[in-house]
């Protein structure tokens, strides 16, 4: 057991185009840090968050990773445990990369890793998703699974969390661009049908098929082909300011597919190797400042890792 923990979640991009509410990946950053340490006080308190804003309650069981982090302690039968915890936000808040999510997961990996990591990460998903239903009021762990356990998850089912890791091609990419505008995800589920028709569902589970043998066979071309969600981004696009041209200058720059992250604003684009990323986001970013909207530009590798310990003692 450790006396005190500091652990780090990573942003991570929901739906990936083709997998509405069961694909996503995480990215190396930006992301949120824990820290959890002993305390002579039974149970666990949150004591201090940073970069909020003043926006998160400090209240355990209305705080994402308070909620999770208490529901894993009564798992793990140490409910009595005295624990502190700071939460520190260094990722935006409503950008759709998975920031709930992303303290949901630093706050089940705060306790398990104060622990000594007792359990395997995959079983303290079921806590860390209840910590982000606080926020959303949805189970749902597109978000949470790869913030948690990194790499590109597929959510055969969320109930009973049938999740499952797909390879990952050693040269895709992803540059994701945050534009500074409002979008609430309860508005971005408000705006969508709840029906499809038989044509868009045939259209969408072939693309969806593709992308997953394209990350098989590291087959890039297949990645290409398949990143076009044909349900969800045409009626979402008009909540991003210039959703077609931003896209465009994607695509013209080489990416292989770009599509909205979560329930945006945040946009996204899979690419072959790190200089073809780099291209894609800095003109996806200039498509947000051609319209006077400021963006934060993010290029990562898809992140394998997900939460983990940065510092123990
Ligand atoms: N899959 C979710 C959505 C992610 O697109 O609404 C946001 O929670």
């Amino acid at each position: 057991m450790n006396q005190e923990v500091r652990v780090f979640a990573p942003a991570t991009v929901a739906n990936v185009a083709v997998g509405f509410d069961i694909l996503g990946f995480a990215i190396d950053g930006p992301g949120d840090e824990v820290i959890a340490r002993r305390t002579d006080r039974p149970g666990l308190q949150i004591t201090c968050i940073t970069g909020d804003g003043g926006k998160l309650p400090l209240e355990a069981e209305k705080n994402t990773a308070g909620f999770a982090a208490r529901r894993l302690l009564e798992q793990l039968g140490e409910a009595a445990l005295g624990v502190e915890m700071e939460i520190h936000k260094k990722m935006p808040f409503g950008s759709g990369l998975g920031s709930s999510a992303a303290s949901a997961a630093a706050g089940v990996m705060a306790i398990n890793a104060l622990l000594g990591m007792p359990v395997p990460k995959l079983e303290s998903l079921h806590c860390a998703v209840l910590g982000e239903q606080i926020a959303d009021g949805a189970y749902h762990a597109d978000n949470v699974a790869p913030a948690l356990l990194g790499g590109i998850i597929l959510i055969r089912a969320n109930q009973g969390l049938d999740v499952h890791r797909l390879p990952i091609p050693s040269e895709l990419y992803a540059a994701v661009v945050y534009p500074h505008v409002r979008v609430l995800t309860k508005d971005a589920r408000d705006v969508l049908s709840p029906t499809t028709t038989l044509p868009q569902c045939i259209q969408q589970t072939g693309n969806l098929g593709g992308l997953i043998v394209g990350l098989y066979e590291s087959d890039y071309a297949l990645i290409g082909r398949s990143l076009e969600d044909v349900i969800i981004e045409p009626q979402r696009a008009q909540l991003i300011p210039g959703f077609a041209t931003v896209k465009q200058s994607a695509l013209r720059a080489g990416a292989l597919g770009c599509s909205i992250s979560g329930a945006g604003p945040s946009v996204f684009a899979l690419c072959k190797g790190a200089a073809t990323a780099h291209r894609a986001g800095e003109a996806m970013q200039k498509a947000f400042l051609n319209q006077d909207i400021p963006c934060d530009l993010y290029v990562s590798p898809i992140n394998q890792e997900g939460a983990k310990t940065i510092e123990r003692s």
